[in-house]
């Protein structure tokens, strides 16, 4: 795409952000406006005019859904980013780095990962192995409290429960602990610990965070008014001192 075709696609302010020189830059803007847009222009603008190389990119989108339909609109503004290019949900991305580097923690690289139905159906045959029939509200009770403890980084071995918070928090520790070994024995991740092993990693590993900085210059975020601390946690790893974050979203 010639830069004459580049700019008529973007109206003024779009333009502006687009070709911004900040090196750490939020952009806010409401619902449909074009902010997708604008990411995508950016990266586009990077890489053609810049001269950014497309592996140096590591961009997160909310859905594969717009990973993809974002990868396939830059390749049509610069065909030469085609297959370089890391446009990925946090999730991806961190499966993506997982399958090069979780071997420092014991997994192998070629790790199952669970979704949300293989987990509750881990959850119902521990509750049922543990005289629960399996609608038992406790399935529901402890993938809830499975999701909000990894929401805050704990695992069993961070929980201790002197007074229980709520009926039945001993039992969900309990099928929560065993949930995590079954687990460990299958080599499997849950959807949470792709985030927190990718975390653990970056945090406790400085050669293999060395490694990533060093490749990553660029890091640009959509919806960024829906990354949570964990999320923006991971950023933080991944960002050198002079490496640009851009992101864009609604008004959190
Ligand atoms: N300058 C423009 N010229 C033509 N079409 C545009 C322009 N800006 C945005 N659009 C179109 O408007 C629609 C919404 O844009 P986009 O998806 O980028 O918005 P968004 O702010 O990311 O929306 P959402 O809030 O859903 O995430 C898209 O179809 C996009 O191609
Ligand atoms: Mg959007």
């Amino acid at each position: 795409m010639q830069y004459e075709e580049f700019v008529s696609s973007l109206n003024d302010k779009q333009l502006l952000a687009v070709e911004s020189p900040s090196q750490y830059l939020r952009i806010v803007a409401g619902a449909g406006s074009g902010k997708t847009r604008v990411l995508t222009y950016r990266i586009s603008y990077l890489i053609s005019q810049l001269k950014v190389q497309p592996w140096k990119i590591v961009a997160i989108t909310f859905t594969n859904k717009v990973a993809n339909e974002m990868k396939n609109r830059i390749v049509k503004i610069v065909p030469e980013a085609s297959k370089d290019l890391t446009i990925r949900t946090f999730h991806s991305f961190a499966a993506y780095f997982l399958r090069q580097e979780i071997e420092v923690l014991g997994y192998p690289t070629n790790f199952t990962i669970l979704d949300e139905e293989d987990q509750t159906k881990l959850v119902k045959d521990i509750a049922v192995s543990m005289g629960y029939k399996k609608n038992d509200p406790i399935v529901k009770k402890t993938i809830n409290y499975i999701g909000y403890n990894k929401l805050h980084e704990k695992y069993p071995g961070d929980i201790k429960i002197i007074h229980e918070k709520f009926e039945d928090e001993k039992v969900c520790l309990e099928i929560f602990e065993e949930y995590e070994n079954q687990k460990e024995r299958q080599s499997a991740l849950d959807f949470d610990d792709l985030l927190l092993k990718t975390n653990q990693i970056l945090a406790s590993y400085p050669l293999v965070q060395a490694k990533w900085r060093n490749r990553i210059d660029h890091i640009l975020v959509d919806e960024f008014q829906d990354t949570n601390d964990t999320e923006y946690k991971m950023i933080k790893y991944l960002l050198k001192p002079s490496a640009s974050l851009y992101v864009v979203g609604e008004r959190g």
